[in-house]
C-alpha cells in the first residue's frame, strides 16, 4: 500500500527551529527521513540542533537569519536551495509574543511582533515560493495560533499578527494553487514552551489557563509533528488554505 505520509528525502526548511515547537518539528521531521534546513536568530542553539540531528545519521543545515529582514530571508532561501537541492516544504514557525496593554505598548514592541510573525511569514513565502513554482510542486505550512481566532488581553499585537497569518495563508493558497503549491496553517493551542514561561512558572496562572482547555493539559512539543507530516506529505495534496487546529479542543468552546 502506498504510504501517503512518506516524507523521506523531502527538503524541509523550518524557521524558528532553535527551540520550542520549531525544534520539535525539526527533530520529528528529520526522524521521518526529511532533510532539514533549520533557521532562527540564535546560531548557537541551531548548531546544537544540527549536531543532534546529524548525530542520529539524519541531515540538517543550520542558518542564522532574522525572518523580519528581507535580505536575511533571501540569504536563507539561497542557502536552502544549495543545501537541499530542492525545497519541498517551508514551515514558517518563527514567532514572538510581546505582552502588554495596547494603551501602554510601545510602537517598537508592536512593530517587532508584526515584523516577525506576519511580515516574516510573508517574506519567506515571497522568497521560497519561486523555488517551488519552478518545479510546479511545494508545500507551505504557517504556524498560526488559537489566537488567530480567539483573542486574549495583553496580547494585542500577537493576536493581530496571528489573525493576519491565517488570512495570509488563505491569500497565498489562492495565489499559488495553480502552481501546485499547497499553503496551509497549523493553529496550536497552549504548548509548554519558553514562550509561555509566564504561566509555566506560576502554578495559579497555569491552572487558570488550562481550565480553559477541554483536554485540561499543555500540548507536548512532539504533538505538532503529526500535523506537520500530514501537511508536508502527499496525504494533503488537495488540501489548501486550511487551518488545522492542534489545541486540545480549545476552539470548540
Ligand atoms: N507555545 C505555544 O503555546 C504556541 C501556541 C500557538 C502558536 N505558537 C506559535 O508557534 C511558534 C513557535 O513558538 P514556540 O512556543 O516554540 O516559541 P519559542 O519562543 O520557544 O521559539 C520561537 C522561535 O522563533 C525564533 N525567532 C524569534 N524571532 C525570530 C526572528 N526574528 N527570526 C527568526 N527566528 C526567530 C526563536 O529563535 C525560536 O527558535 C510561534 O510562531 C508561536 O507564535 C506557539
Amino acid at each position: 500500500m502506498k504510504n501517503y505520509f512518506d516524507i523521506a528525502g523531502k527538503g524541509i526548511v523550518i524557521t524558528g527551529a532553535s527551540r520550542g515547537l520549531g525544534r520539535s518539528m525539526a527533530l520529528g521531521l528529520a526522524e521521518a527521513g526529511a532533510h532539514i534546513v533549520a533557521a532562527a536568530t540564535n546560531g548557537a542553539l541551531l548548531a546544537e540542533l544540527e549536531r543532534e540531528i546529524e548525530g542520529k545519521g539524519q541531515s540538517c543545515g543550520a542558518f542564522a537569519a532574522d525572518v523580519s529582514s528581507e535580505e536575511e530571508v533571501e540569504a536563507l532561501a539561497a542557502f536552502a536551495a544549495r543545501k537541499l537541492g530542492q525545497v519541498d516544504v517551508l514551515i514558517n514557525c518563527a514567532g514572538i509574543n510581546r505582552r502588554g496593554l495596547l494603551t501602554e505598548m510601545s510602537k517598537a514592541d508592536w512593530d517587532d511582533t508584526i515584523g516577525v510573525n506576519l511580515t516574516g511569514s510573508f517574506l519567506c513565502i515571497k522568497h521560497f515560493a519561486p523555488l517551488m513554482k519552478s518545479r510546479k510542486r511545494g508545500k507551505i505550512v504557517n504556524i498560526a495560533s488559537i489566537m488567530s481566532v480567539a483573542a486574549a488581553a495583553m496580547a494585542g499585537p500577537y493576536c493581530a499578527s496571528k489573525g493576519g497569518v491565517q488570512q495570509l495563508t488563505r491569500a497565498a493558497a489562492l495565489e499559488l494553487a495553480a502552481d501546485n503549491i499547497q499553503v496551509n496553517a497549523i493553529a496550536p493551542g497552549y504548548f509548554a514552551t519558553e514562550m509561555n514561561d509566564k504561566y509555566l512558572n506560576d502554578p495559579e496562572k497555569a491552572a487558570a489557563l488550562l481550565s480553559k482547555v477541554p483536554m485540561g493539559r499543555w500540548g507536548e512539543g512532539d504533538e505538532l509533528v503529526g500535523a506537520a507530516i500530514y501537511l508536508s506529505s502527499d496525504a494533503s495534496n488537495f488540501v489548501t488554505g486550511h487551518v488545522l487546529c492542534v489545541d486540545g479542543g480549545y476552539l470548540c468552546l
